[in-house]
């Protein structure tokens, strides 16, 4: 089968100038094909710049960088066979469903006549005959959200791009909507011909795409792709997806840009620490000891098992693996040794342990213990160290990476931050006592 390309991106890259002036990559070298006839899932961490990319393809914003073809031709402005589903529901309060449809159609200059049969033909597609007249106020989320597909499908666009169409619902809502769009699509009932669907769930992703890619941050680009054959629909419990949905953790379980988490990755001071709070790693530590864990756990097992989302769960899974109190291996987690010893611990050993791994493994810690034991009043300014973050990173990004640094820190006992004075001082226990002048 020829697979014709509809959207083609080269080399595309996209700043943002932030509060101070700074230019900041946001996307980077972004390539990407999407053709006809696929479900693209592009998977990626918060601010990794998906919803950035997706403006892009529909023409919202320009690229500042790179080469951008809709049908081979540069795109310039919106694209009239483009339409975009946005995560929150964007519908105007005071029109009626069959109104709010009807917008993009009129700002196409289409006649009244034509806008209401197209429009009530999308309602009905997106199975919501008879809410024509309701106010978005009278409507569930889901059917909100309806409302949203529909104002996409009525241009008939040959491209659909969804940026998280799906999270702001409830699970079995979400669910619903999500197997109607495949029947849809699957039935050939939709002009559509691709989409590009960007979530924050593993499994959904993998139950839609024909490939998932998984986007690196800092700056956004494809970090690596995952080719899906099983034909639609998918069985979630299947051997086949849940091996799928394993690889694509495991795709995603990195410690540093573009790698993925083996051992014995050289950590340096400037790396984006994740964003893990210690209280959460402390307790999914303790359930993967646990029954029916035992130490080792498929990852999106532990996910349902702690109830935490994916994007909760991964920065845990990836510092805890930064501080080797674990291991990470295709979309498995266990503890190692010190982990154990960790998990089994009373709480002051746990901080002991935690300190030690963390001054170990994670240098940046290492660098902040090392410089405040040379001052002789044991405490620095953090804008010492944000300075020195900053040169590798945006400042936003720099407080982000210490205050993570600051919280590893104080759990491990191996420094304090005093939150009146913006300053990062040695645990008492730890400061010499001056020397006493002894005056004879
Ligand atoms: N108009 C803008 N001006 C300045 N910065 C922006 C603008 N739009 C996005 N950004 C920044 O670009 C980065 C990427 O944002 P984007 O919304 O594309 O990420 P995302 O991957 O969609 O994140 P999320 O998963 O949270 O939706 C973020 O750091 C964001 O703050
Ligand atoms: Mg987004």
């Amino acid at each position: 089968m020829k697979t014709e390309t509809i959207v083609d991106l080269k080399h595309v890259g996209k700043s943002f100038r932030s509060a101070d002036g700074t230019a900041r990559a946001v996307l980077e070298e972004v390539d990407f094909t999407l053709h006809e006839g696929e479900i693209v899932a592009l998977l990626g961490q918060s601010g990794s710049g998906k919803s950035t990319l997706l403006r892009i393809m529909a023409g919202l914003i320009p690229s500042d960088a790179g080469d951008v073809r809709y049908r081979g031709q540069p795109l310039y402005g919106p694209a009239r066979g483009i339409a975009m589903v946005f995560q929150s529901f964007a519908l105007f309060p005071w029109l009626t469903v069959q109104q709010n449809v009807e917008l993009g159609l009129e700002a196409r200059g289409i006649p009244p006549d034509e806008r209401a049969a197209r429009a009530e033909k999308a309602i009905e597609l997106i199975g919501l005959s008879g809410f024509e007249g309701a106010l978005p106020r009278e409507l569930s989320g889901g059917m909100r959200q309806r409302v949203g597909i529909a104002r996409a499908l009525v241009v008939e666009p040959e491209v659909l791009l969804m940026d998280e169409a799906f999270s702001a619902l409830d699970v079995l809502t979400g669910e619903r909507l999500r197997e109607d769009i495949l029947e849809l699509w699957g039935s050939g009932t939709m002009p559509t011909k691709a989409m590009l669907v960007v979530s924050h769930n593993i499994e959904e992703a993998v139950l839609m795409a024909d490939r998932v890619l998984v986007f690196a941050s800092n700056p956004g680009r494809v970090r690596s792709e995952l080719r899906i054959s099983i034909p639609r629909p998918r069985d979630p419990n299947s051997h086949g997806v849940r091996t799928l949905i394993d690889e694509v953790y495991a795709l995603m379980t990195v410690t540093r840009a573009g790698r993925a988490a083996e051992p014995a990755i050289e950590p340096s001071l400037t790396d984006r620490l994740p964003e893990a709070d210690v209280i959460s790693m402390e307790g999914v530590l303790e359930l993967l000891a646990k029954q029916p864990f035992n130490g080792r756990a498929d990852l999106p097992k532990l996910v349902e098992e702690s109830e935490l989302t994916d994007d909760e769960l991964l920065p845990i899974a990836n510092a805890s693996h930064m501080l080797q109190l674990t291991e990470l291996a295709h979309g498995d987690i266990a503890l190692t040794a010190v982990g154990q010893l960790y998990v089994a611990g009373s709480n002051a050993l746990r901080h002991e342990l935690f300190g030690k791994q963390l001054l170990r493994y994670v240098p940046l810690a290492a660098h902040i213990r090392h410089s405040l034991e040379q001052e002789p009043s044991g405490e620095l300014r953090e804008e010492h160290f944000l300075k020195l973050l900053s040169d590798s990173m945006d400042a936003e990004e720099a407080e982000r990476v210490l205050r993570v640094a600051i919280e590893w820190g104080r759990y491990g006992e191996v420094f304090e931050y005093n939150y009146h004075t913006g300053m990062i001082h040695l645990p008492e226990e730890d400061v010499e006592p001056p020397k006493e002048e002894t005056a004879v």
